[in-house]
């Protein structure tokens, strides 16, 4: 009973944890190899550097705005909180959408992130852990 109680815990917070092949297999399966010109291994990394792949990531940042989810997007442009003045929504989601396991949402809101005119560089993360950096260890051993 003990068992069961706390297996029913772990699946209500359903704080999900990738590993990293099985995060890249997950992009790849989205189309994300390549998209708008960004590898399977820019993805990999980025979203290594913003939330460790853990769904249910949230950051505070000093200007109200909060990041939500597995890439870390913001509530000032991207999704609607309901507690970021001025927020744009321009992927028309609910923030909490982006930290749920069904990472199909949070995967088509970071496709319109990147198509915006700064791409990818979108993601401080990306640009202090990323960019210009051989990133062959974020796909070693995957078989992709
Ligand atoms: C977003 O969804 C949550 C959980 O379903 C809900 O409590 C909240 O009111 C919603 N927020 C907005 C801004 O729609």
């Amino acid at each position: 009973m003990r068992s069961l109680v706390f297996l029913l815990l772990v699946a209500l917070a359903s704080a999900k944890v990738y590993e990293r092949c099985e995060w890249a297999r997950v992009l790849k399966a989205h189309g994300m190899d390549g998209y708008y010109g960004n590898s399977l291994a820019d993805w990999v990394c980025l979203s290594k550097w913003e939330s460790s792949w853990t769904t249910t990531s949230t950051n505070h940042n000093t200007d109200g705005s909060t990041d939500y989810g597995i890439f870390q997007i913001n509530s000032r442009w991207w999704c609607e909180d309901g507690l970021t003045p001025r927020s744009k929504n321009a992927c028309n989601i609910n923030c909490t959408d982006l930290l749920t396991n069904d990472v199909g949402v949070a995967i088509t809101c970071a496709k319109r992130v990147v198509r915006d005119p700064n791409g990818i560089k979108a993601w401080v993360a990306w640009r202090s852990h990323c960019e210009n950096r051989d990133l062959s260890e974020y796909l070693a051993g995957c078989g992709l």
